[in-house]
């Protein structure tokens, strides 16, 4: 199954539900002192509608985003609306590639929040993404990202039973209720890549769909060793490994939180 376009750029239910569907990841405040101890500039690598990048820039920080979804960069542009002049002018949003952008300034902390790494979907993707990243971080400055740790049940070759933790239904700013149901997952160990189709769904108060879509979701999983090597290989020395946002150790099967210095 390949997808006909990428998750997240399109417009459409995924990004008009994403804010309110996303489960409160305590991530915010996690890059919030993380900017603290760095000072900026920051810059998000795939900032997606802006949930971590906007509240950086209430706490003081001049913030950059790059994404490549121009629907997801619109609702983050959406956001000025909301805050103070002062908090606007302090967050700039561009349209881009993760794995091939220019700025000219360096930064204090650069991240790549909410396993968004994990769309690149293959190793050298990846490496390219973080040797991009590292011309961009100042000296002393920090890189974090966060990736889930493969529950290796769930990453068994072939087809396997969708994962129903995944399904739930959100509010929708029309709203409606959104219901997401993954209808397929598969799994290529060999690539380290899982693809899984998913339904939404737009259905009013009275249980009537009003809009039915079709998304594929790609992401390449990565193992915690193999982190470790892909960092020392961009020149990245690891300062840190979580197995959550309140810096507990890592667990196998949990979230991988890392944080690099340059
Ligand atoms: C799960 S969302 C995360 C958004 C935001 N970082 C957050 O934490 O809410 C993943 C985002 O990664 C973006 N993305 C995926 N691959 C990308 C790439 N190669 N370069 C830039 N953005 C990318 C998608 O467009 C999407 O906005």
């Amino acid at each position: 199954m390949t997808p006909e376009h990428a998750f997240y750029s399109r417009e459409g239910l995924l990004v008009e539900g994403y804010d309110s569907a996303q489960p409160d990841l305590g991530d915010v405040d996690f890059y919030r002192s993380l900017a603290q101890e760095t000072g900026g500039p920051v810059l998000e690598l795939a900032c997606g509608t802006g949930r971590v990048l906007w509240p950086l820039a209430e706490a003081g920080f001049e913030i950059q985003g790059l994404d490549r979804s121009e629907a997801m960069l619109r609702r983050a542009e959406e956001k000025r609306g909301d805050h103070a002049e002062e908090v606007s002018a302090r967050v700039r949003l561009k349209h881009g590639d993760m794995r091939e952008f220019e700025f000219e300034e360096r930064f204090g902390l650069i991240f790549i929040a909410w396993r968004s790494f994990q769309a690149l979907l293959t190793s050298d993707d990846q490496h390219t993404a973080l040797r991009c990243a590292h011309r961009h971080v100042r000296p002393g400055g920090k890189l974090a990202l966060h990736v889930f740790d493969p529950l290796l049940e769930w990453c068994a070759a072939g087809e396997v039973d969708p994962p129903v933790s995944q399904d739930a239904v959100h509010p929708l700013p029309s709203g409606n209720q959104l219901e997401i149901t993954v209808l397929q997952r598969t799994n290529d160990p060999l690539l380290q890549r899982l693809t899984e189709r998913w339904r939404l769904r737009e259905v009013d108060s009275g249980g009537k769909v009003l809009r039915e879509e079709e998304e594929v979701l790609q992401m390449r999983w990565t193992y915690r060793w193999e982190m470790h090597y892909l960092f020392e290989r961009c020149g990245f020395h690891i300062e840190a490994e979580y197995g959550g946002f309140d810096r507990s150790p890592p667990a196998y099967g949990r979230e991988q939180i890392w944080v690099a210095t340059r």
